[in-house]
């Protein structure tokens, strides 16, 4: 057990449920977890949407490259990168240090339901272009040190499969090391 990594991050297209894994994920293994969008909110007191109308997508990819550099010194915590993370070289370099990585795969149709057209995912346009990206992104995901089929299990079930898969042993591991 002492050289399993220290900190788990999620990554996936919009909607493959990496912001509900997580939380439920970290429950698990009684550690932290932290959204990169949400943090990114955080520290530019903008949301993401406002991010790429006032500054561009390439200021927003900045702000998660470095966001990307500060986690890689953060131990016990699930990471639920934004969609686009991963398929940058540097920000999926920087993820990668000391970390395990989780690709949450789900089918176009799936992200399709899920994601909301309320603006608030500025690359989330047409169907036209959702399609195009999911299909760029493929191979940056495939890149992963796991993949999980996301589409067919409730957030719960799921975090539970990938602690059972990726820390054999974790809950028996959490009691002992319990008081
Ligand atoms: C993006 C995905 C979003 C968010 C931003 C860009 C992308 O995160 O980072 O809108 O490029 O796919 P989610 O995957 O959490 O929706």
């Amino acid at each position: 057990m002492a050289d399993r990594p220290r900190r788990l991050v999620l990554v996936g297209f919009m909607g493959s449920g990496k912001s509900a894994v997580a939380p439920a994920l970290a429950a698990m293994l009684g550690w932290e977890h932290l959204d990169m969008d949400v943090e990114i909110e955080r520290h530019t007191g903008l949301v993401v949407a406002e991010i790429f109308r006032q500054r561009g997508e390439a200021a927003f990819r900045a702000e998660e490259g470095q966001l990307a550099l500060r986690l890689a010194a953060r131990e016990e915590l699930v990471v639920a990168a934004g969609g686009g993370a991963f398929a940058q070289p540097d920000t999926r370099e920087a993820l990668r240090r000391g970390a395990v990585t989780v690709w949450l795969r789900c089918d176009l149709e799936t992200v399709m339901s899920r994601i909301a057209r309320d603006g608030s995912r500025p690359l989330a346009g047409s169907r036209e272009t959702i399609a195009a990206l999911f299909a760029a992104r493929e191979s940056s995901y495939r890149l992963a040190d796991w993949t999980f089929d996301a589409a067919r299990l409730p957030p719960e079930a799921l975090a539970r499969e990938i602690a059972d898969a990726v820390f054999p042993g974790w809950e028996g591991a959490r009691r002992t090391s319990e008081p």
